[in-house]
């Protein structure tokens, strides 16, 4: 089984005054909040046990907004990071979560999407033993962690932020474990910008021989939300594509009724108090397909809770 956590902890102060009462990761996206993107990700990997771990400050608001996760055939629950002290701090946080399972970790601010992405999810997410990381080409590797290959085209190196990167691959913010992660997070000391790297986690991986990359092509898109600018591009690549497609991108509701975890009567039960908004409105417009359009846009073969 596989259990998978959102990290959303932070101060998102590089989008202030935005973020001064609003975790950075509620920010609109569009029509939706940005933490659905993440979440989706996980759920179309066929996951459906969450942690979500967030600030103090910000923790009630991710409660009101995503609840215990039973609306859409999942379960959500809670945790804290009290300050911003590194991503690999989502394995100690949420140890007693993950327990036995294996587990994928998302940031709560990176955004997937892409046609060839879902089966790659999922045999991630079948994977039983080792690591799998994505790589996607950037224009600016320093800001990355940067994979290197060798020769043969197979990966011989991780390095974070390198000022002389050795390829244009950055690590995105989407990384598959098994149990053994909990194991390394504790082995991994402070960086020089004092914090807990999963790059580090990733080189343990890769010295073990159990680290496994997968490429992201030009068909998927990875995109960043850290800035103002990177934010709106989010905001119009998603409203580009849900306007000419008619099909929402990151929907949780319809994920869950596609997949088969909520009943076209929980659906409406969903829609219908919001039936005034786009959102509500295209929930019940789901209800109305018809079985051959129900076939066509089915994420994956149905799951049960324990696979
Ligand atoms: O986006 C992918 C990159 O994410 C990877 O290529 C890098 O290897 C990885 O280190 C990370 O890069 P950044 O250092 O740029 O990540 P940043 O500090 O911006 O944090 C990413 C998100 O995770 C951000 O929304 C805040 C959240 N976060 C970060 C840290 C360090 C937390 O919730 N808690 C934390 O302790």
């Amino acid at each position: 089984m596989r259990k998978g956590i959102i990290l959303a902890g932070g101060k998102g102060t590089r989008l202030s005054p935005l973020t001064n009462v609003i975790s950075k990761q509620l920010m609109p996206v569009f029509d939706k909040p940005m933490i659905y993107y993440p979440l989706s990700t996980l759920m179309l990997s066929g996951i459906r046990e969450f942690l979500v771990i967030s600030t103090e400050y910000h923790q009630d608001s991710y409660k009101d907004l995503l609840g215990d996760g039973s609306q859409w055939g999942i379960d959500i629950s809670y945790a804290i990071q009290d300050s911003p002290d590194g991503i690999a701090q989502a394995f100690t946080i949420g140890e007693k979560f993950i327990s036995d399972s294996n587990v994928a970790l998302v940031l709560g601010d990176n955004l997937f999407h892409g046609n060839e992405l879902i089966p790659k999810l999922e045999q991630a997410r079948k994977q039983t033993y080792g690591a799998t990381l994505f790589a996607y080409p950037v224009n600016d590797p320093e800001r990355y962690g940067i994979v290197e290959f060798n020769a043969k085209g197979i990966v011989c190196g991780i390095e974070e932020k390198p000022k002389k990167p050795k390829s244009r691959y950055a690590v995105t913010g989407l990384y598959f474990y098994d149990n053994s992660v909990i194991e390394y997070s504790k082995q991994i000391s402070n960086s020089n910008r004092n914090e807990l790297e999963i790059t580090e986690i990733n080189k343990i991986y890769l010295n073990e021989k159990k680290l496994k990359v997968q490429l992201m092509g030009r068909g998927t898109a990875w995109l960043d939300t850290g800035t103002i600018e990177s934010l709106h591009e989010a905001s119009s690549y998603i409203r580009t594509l849900e306007h000419r497609q008619g099909l929402k991108i990151s929907c949780p509701e319809e994920i869950a009724w596609r997949s088969s975890w909520i009943s076209d009567k929980d659906l409406e039960g969903l829609a219908s108090p919001i039936a005034n908004s786009g959102y509500g409105k295209y929930l019940l417009r789901l209800l109305n397909e018809t079985l051959n359009e129900k076939e066509l846009h089915k994420p994956h073969s149905n799951q049960s809770m324990n696979d």
